[in-house]
């Protein structure tokens, strides 16, 4: 069974079998079975942040549950997802009701139920900003459970979900928590401009998505899982020798005092903009975003980064980590 149409980047790789799954109940069922019996499974969202470079000799689960309840008390809104819900969606969805907060977070590709995994996040909010609890099935115990926004161990573009829970967590239900009196978040470059007594999550929603298209490639169109590399951090005295050599670094320091570095910036610098191996090519209008211009294979787009990562490693000292998942024939593997 073809993957191709379950992949953002488009790879042409195959699966065994591929189940899509409609219910909760059905996802457990499955979910518990396969591992029982000790197969490999893959349990897929929107499959944005993943790069298949062999075959998958296994089966997939394509999680497509649906529904949306929302409740509420005098100062906040709760929102209780089903997995499989399109994560741009529920963004449009809670505009629509006039439930603000998730605005910096809209075009974001990718379902509801992977969104914790990586703590999604864009334009100065991230996914754990609201997060109330996650259910998830855990594979090996065989039990339905739920964590609260600490037990995730969020970061940047981390969880538990990817530490000790890697792989025994199947993401069932997401609970979000998003107060009443909503307060916008506007210090991210092209929101800066707005005034935070007048604007409306409207605006900032529309700004997003203009900002988003104007420099991110349509899956559709062009083969793509959004950044290919976090943003690195480094110490402030990294940073200062850095700053020093390089006037034009473009840096975001954190509350504990390190530097997020723009992974762009610097793939850019060394001039790999269009840079391409075969039909995987660093993006003409963002240098962090791999895109595969036709025919690219998962192999092309992993020797694409790791020559990118040698480069800037080579010019900056600093190692880029990849931000999505490398896929081998029976589960993750690391892009070396
Ligand atoms: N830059 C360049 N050249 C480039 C790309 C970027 O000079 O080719 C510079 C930009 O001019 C800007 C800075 O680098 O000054 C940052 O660029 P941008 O605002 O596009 O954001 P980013 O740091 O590259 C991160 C997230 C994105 C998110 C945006 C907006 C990560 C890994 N990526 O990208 O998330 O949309 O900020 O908040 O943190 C994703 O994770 O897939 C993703 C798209």
């Amino acid at each position: 069974i073809s993957l191709v149409a379950f992949n953002t980047f488009a790879l042409q790789q195959n699966c065994n079998s591929l189940v899509e799954v409609t219910s909760k109940a059905e996802l457990i069922d499955i979910c518990n079975n396969l591992y029982k019996q000790e197969l490999p499974m893959l349990v897929l969202g929107g499959g944005s942040n993943l790069v298949f470079t062999e075959d998958y000799d296994g089966t997939v689960v394509k999680v497509s549950t649906k529904g949306i309840q929302f409740t509420a008390d005098d100062d906040y809104q709760y929102i209780t997802i089903q997995a499989g819900e399109n994560w741009h969606n529920l963004v449009e969805s809670c505009l629509q009701k006039q439930i603000d907060g998730l605005e910096n977070m809209a075009l974001i590709p990718g379902t509801v139920g992977a969104a914790p995994i990586q703590n999604i996040g864009a334009y100065g909010v991230e996914f754990n900003r609201f997060c109330y609890e996650i259910e998830f099935l855990q594979l090996d115990t065989g039990h339905l459970v739920r964590f609260n926004n600490q037990q995730c161990d969020f970061g940047y573009r981390e969880s538990i979900f990817k530490k000790q829970l890697n792989n025994l967590a199947v993401i069932t239900e997401v609970t979000l928590k998003l107060a009443k009196h909503w307060v916008p978040v506007i210090d991210y470059g092209p929101l800066q401009h707005f005034d935070p007594s007048t604007v409306t999550a409207k605006q900032i929603f529309d700004c997003v998505c203009h900002t988003r298209q104007s420099k991110l490639p349509d899956p559709k169109v062009l083969g793509n899982v959004g950044s290919f590399f976090k943003n690195p951090l480094v110490s402030t005295k990294a940073y200062n020798q850095l700053k020093l050599r390089f006037t034009d670094l473009v840096a975001y320091q954190q509350v504990d005092g390190q530097y997020k570095l723009a992974a762009g910036w610097l793939i850019d610098y060394v001039g790999l903009k269009g840079f391409h191996i075969g039909d995987a090519a660093v993006h003409q209008e963002q240098a962090l975003v791999l895109v595969n211009l036709g025919n690219a294979t998962g192999k092309q787009v992993c020797q694409l980064a790791l020559y990118i990562i040698e480069m800037v490693f080579d010019k900056f000292g600093v190692i880029l980590q990849p931000e999505p998942r490398v896929m081998g024939s029976v589960g993750e593997i690391d892009i070396k």
